[in-house]
């Protein structure tokens, strides 16, 4: 059966994750059964269109590149136009929710009030917006789960590499104990830039012409964003909740240059590491720069490269490297969510 899809927010992301739905349509049918029609659209700047009977996405596409806006997709009698974003989920007959809009990662909105809005009205939910799973993760997980709908969220941490799924599907039956890596991209384009010579100044403008950063870079360079994604891997891997506030955060703003190639005369590299481990029977999760050895393979991690290792009690350390941002790589991350999703509803889960 079809999968009708809305994408609430139709940026960089979303129209990724629609050109891959286009472009991988057979495949994506043939081995996954995931059969799948766009039906609505609505995005802030963009306006909103919806067709309960599925829209054609080249069309759409052509759409916001020529025009910026989706409304001028050509009328047809079942088109409508101008709902909001609310409306959409609400109204449409969307099976999942694309939630992908431009949301302020301190308060979690307006992604939290579609992700609960979606759930009430028994729709799924995917997501690569940080905010509903770092804030608010259990409240919004049963929900999904008292209304029997799937939540999604596979790109909040290091994008399309897979790091919350990987655990759950191929380290079934280790206990994990501890999580560690570097979970910021434009931080660890500053340290390595460090290490060739440049300026912590020139490092960060680098980091931001080339999209590694978030709006306000405060974000990154002082750990917050470092710090949300470990309060998710916390909740989604350990099982263990914890507020984001409470994990002990330090930035990278006080690296000097010196410091820099003082560590590597020494055989040493600074890295912003997030380390998530169970202490005293309490679960601790940290985020702050850290001297580690040449030989140390998170020390071989360069420029924007994320990496992750998880301590497990039976296969040992398990370390996943790859990009932790990029319009492709979080356009994939949906697609790992709705792949999933369509395994459960082959089960009959949801
Ligand atoms: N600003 C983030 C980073 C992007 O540098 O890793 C992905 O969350």
């Amino acid at each position: 059966m079809t999968t009708k899809i809305a994408f609430i927010g139709f940026g960089g992301v979303g129209q990724s994750l629609a050109e891959i739905l286009l472009e991988r349509k057979e495949h994506l049918e043939e081995m996954y059964g995931l059969e799948s029609s766009v039906v609505a659209v609505s995005d802030m700047m963009k306006g909103s269109i919806y067709n309960p009977e599925g829209l054609d996405t080249n069309e759409l596409l052509k759409c916001v590149r020529e025009s910026g806006s989706v409304e001028t997709y050509p009328d047809s009698p079942h088109i409508l136009k101008g709902l909001t974003s609310i409306e959409t989920i609400q109204q449409s007959n969307a099976d999942v929710i694309v939630e992908v809009t431009y949301t302020d990662v301190h308060t979690g909105e307006p992604a939290i009030t579609h992700c609960k809005t979606a759930f009430e009205n028994k729709k799924s939910v995917v997501t690569t917006n940080k905010g509903p799973v770092a804030l608010a993760y259990q409240e919004l997980s049963l929900l999904a789960e008292k209304h029997g709908v799937f939540f999604g969220y596979e790109g909040t941490v290091m994008s399309g590499t897979p790091a919350l799924r990987m655990p759950e599907l191929t380290l079934a039956g280790n206990q994990i104990t501890e999580i560690k890596g570097i979970l910021n991209g434009t931080t660890n384009y500053i340290l390595t830039e460090m290490e060739k010579g440049q300026s912590y100044e020139a490092a960060l403008l680098k980091a931001q012409e080339l999209g590694y950063a978030e709006a306000d870079p405060t974000s990154d360079v002082e750990g917050y964003d470092a710090r949300y994604k470990a309060a998710i891997l916390s909740s989604c891997i350990m099982g263990a909740p914890i507020a984001h506030t409470d994990v002990e955060c330090e930035g990278i703003s006080s690296i000097t240059g010196e410091m820099v190639q003082q560590a590597l005369k020494e055989g040493e590299k600074w890295r912003l590491l997030a380390r998530i481990r169970e202490e005293n029977g309490e679960m601790k999760a940290s985020v702050k720069p850290e001297r580690i050895k040449d030989h140390d393979p998170l020390a071989g991690v360069s420029g924007a490269t994320n990496a992750i290792v998880y301590e497990c009690d039976l296969a040992g350390p398990i370390m996943l490297t790859g990009a932790g941002a990029g319009l492709k790589e979080t356009g994939y991350s949906l697609l790992i969510d709705l792949i999933y999703y369509q395994k459960q509803k082959k089960l009959a889960k949801i």
